[in-house]
């Protein structure tokens, strides 16, 4: 497969990076003890966003200032990261520098939250000394040469097992223990602030889980999707090696693969209308009624293929709208099969630690570690109520964040399900289908015992999908008439 991509010259199109200017720069105030000695008073955005820690590529420049900052502040006070009013004094200072400085995410890295936020310098040394010393070793660079290495022994820094077995604070932590061992390695370099600033942009730039729109040699438009910092690359290859000949129209093609030692490349084929994601919750862009259920159909189809498939039943273990793309007319193909697993003929589960996306996982399978078919319901349960109301999985702007199905459940309860449609429906549905699709989603996120197969869900929405196309047809002309003569 590395052969194929050798081949097929594939030309990756880069983000387009914009550039900005910075404020003139000021002398700091007192109230923050970190020390800017020369941050560019021009600069362009950095090119990275360290996976996706920076809310954008144009935090990275300052940050990196601030990492070294943080650096020569160890080397004083033996402290890592800023209490929450420390940083918000040192925010404050950087404002100067950059204007959105408050909205980059720096308050990830604030001491207090327990774990590796409160270690010392001398916490690292005693609990990471190995990871240091590996880091020391591999990241001894003066360019981009040898930034792989460098990036792939950070990437291999993992949090401290805790109480915690939610992925999402597992791999918050994890982010905190990388920063923690970086700052620890700073202090160590401090003379060499060139040297440090190398590093930086070498781990900024490390795009984990990116995705590359990319054209073959024959001119078929292609998605490729770097793997790295993971340490199932291994099993993530063996996962995609074993999938790769699964074919079916409402699953995304898998064209081949490049697989490397601590990264790998999967090639896919394109879907040029994105994943659903954007289509529930941009701005510009609206579904009618009818596409969304035909989106339902589409995934629901590619699901009951792999549950049923006949070599064992497939369980893809991450739905969610980022991973239901959309293809020419808006048919729906999923993708990301990087978590899923297979269950033996005759088996009932496998356990398996829990992995998957927050708001989208099986309370069942978080309790009991169980994987099978009908936690794939339920995160398709979850799926169809966004696609119903266009809202997010959970709303934090209550007191007590609020849960889709739980809200759906008590609009159900009072009678009210026309609260819950997307506003951007316009109210262009069909009352019976939408509360029969309501319905259905609602029962997915049940119970395991209660909820339907892939079978009955496909059933179900054939039937909202069969009502709705009626209800249009039989719309008196006179609607379209009236709408025509006020849009003349
Ligand atoms: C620094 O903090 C003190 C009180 O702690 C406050 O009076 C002063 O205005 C602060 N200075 C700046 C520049 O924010
Ligand atoms: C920043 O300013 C320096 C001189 O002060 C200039 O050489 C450099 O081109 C400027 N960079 C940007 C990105 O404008
Ligand atoms: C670290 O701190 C000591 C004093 O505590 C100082 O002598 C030394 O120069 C510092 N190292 C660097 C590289 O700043
Ligand atoms: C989904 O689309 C949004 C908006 O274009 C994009 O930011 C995001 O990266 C996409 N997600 C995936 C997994 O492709
Ligand atoms: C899923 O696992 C549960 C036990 O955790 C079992 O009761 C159920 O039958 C399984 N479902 C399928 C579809 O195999
Ligand atoms: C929704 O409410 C109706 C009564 O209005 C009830 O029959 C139905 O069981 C409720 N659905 C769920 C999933 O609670
Ligand atoms: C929705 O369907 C349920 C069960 O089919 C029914 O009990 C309920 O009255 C319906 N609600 C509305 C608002 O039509």
């Amino acid at each position: 497969m590395t052969e194929l991509l050798k081949q097929s010259s594939i030309v990756l199109i880069f983000i387009l990076v914009t550039t900005i200017s910075f404020a003139v720069a000021q002398p700091p105030p007192s109230n923050c003890s970190l020390h800017f000695d020369d941050v560019p008073s021009n600069s362009s955005c950095g090119n990275g966003d360290w996976g996706g820690f920076l809310h954008n590529s144009c935090c990275a420049t300052i940050f990196d200032e601030y990492l070294y900052a943080l650096g020569q502040r160890a080397n004083q006070t033996g402290n890592i990261f800023l209490d929450s009013t420390q940083q918000r004094n040192c925010l404050d200072v950087m404002q100067k520098f950059q204007k959105n400085v408050f909205g980059c995410g720096f308050e990830q890295l604030t001491s207090g939250a327990g774990g590796c936020s409160d270690f010392s310098i001398g916490d690292v040394t005693s609990k990471f000394g190995d990871k240091l010393r590996s880091l020391d070793e591999k990241c001894n660079i003066q360019s981009s040469d040898g930034c792989s290495s460098c990036a792939k022994s950070w990437g291999n820094i993992r949090a401290v097992p805790s109480w915690s077995s939610d992925p999402q604070s597992i791999k918050a932590e994890t982010q905190v223990c990388r920063f923690a061992v970086l700052v620890t390695y700073s202090r160590t370099k401090i003379q060499d602030k060139d040297h440090l600033l190398t590093v930086y942009k070498c781990l900024e730039a490390q795009k984990y889980g990116k995705v590359y729109r990319g054209i073959l040699s024959n001119n078929q438009p292609v998605a490729i999707k770097h793997i790295i910092d993971d340490e199932n690359v291994e099993s993530f290859a063996r996962e995609f090696t074993s999938l790769s000949h699964i074919r079916h129209p409402n699953l995304v093609t898998l064209l081949g693969y490049c697989l490397q030692e601590d990264e790998c490349f999967i090639v896919y084929e394109l879907c040029p209308n994105g994943n659903l994601s954007e289509w529930l919750f941009g701005k510009d862009k609206c579904l009618s009624w009818i596409q969304r259920l035909e989106i339902a159909i589409d995934s629901a189809q590619g699901l009951l293929f792999l549950h049923t498939y006949p070599e064992g039943c497939i369980v893809h273990r991450d739905i969610k709208p980022t991973n239901i793309l959309l293809g020419d007319n808006f048919e729906a193909k999923l993708s990301d099969f990087g978590l899923s697993k297979i269950i033996e003929l005759g088996e009932t589960y496998v356990s398996s630690e829990v992995r998957g996306t927050f708001g989208y996982v099986d309370p069942d399978y978080q309790r009991n570690h169980h994987v099978n078919s009908s936690g794939d319901v339920y995160s398709f349960g979850i799926v169809l109520l966004q696609i119903l109301s266009g809202k997010r999985v959970i709303n934090m702007n209550l007191n007590t964040p609020l849960p889709l199905n739980k809200m759906a459940k008590g609009l159900n309860r009072t009678g009210s399900i026309n609260e819950f449609a997307d506003p951007k429906l316009d109210g262009e549905y069909s009352a019976e289908a939408f509360n029969l699709t309501l319905q259905l989603a609602l029962s997915c996120t049940e119970l395991r015992q209660q909820r339907p197969s892939m079978e009955q869900i496909v059933v179900r929405l054939g039937q909202a999908h069969d009502i709705s196309t009626q209800a249009k047809a039989s719309t008196p002309e006179v609607s379209i008439d009236s709408y025509q003569s006020s849009n003349p």
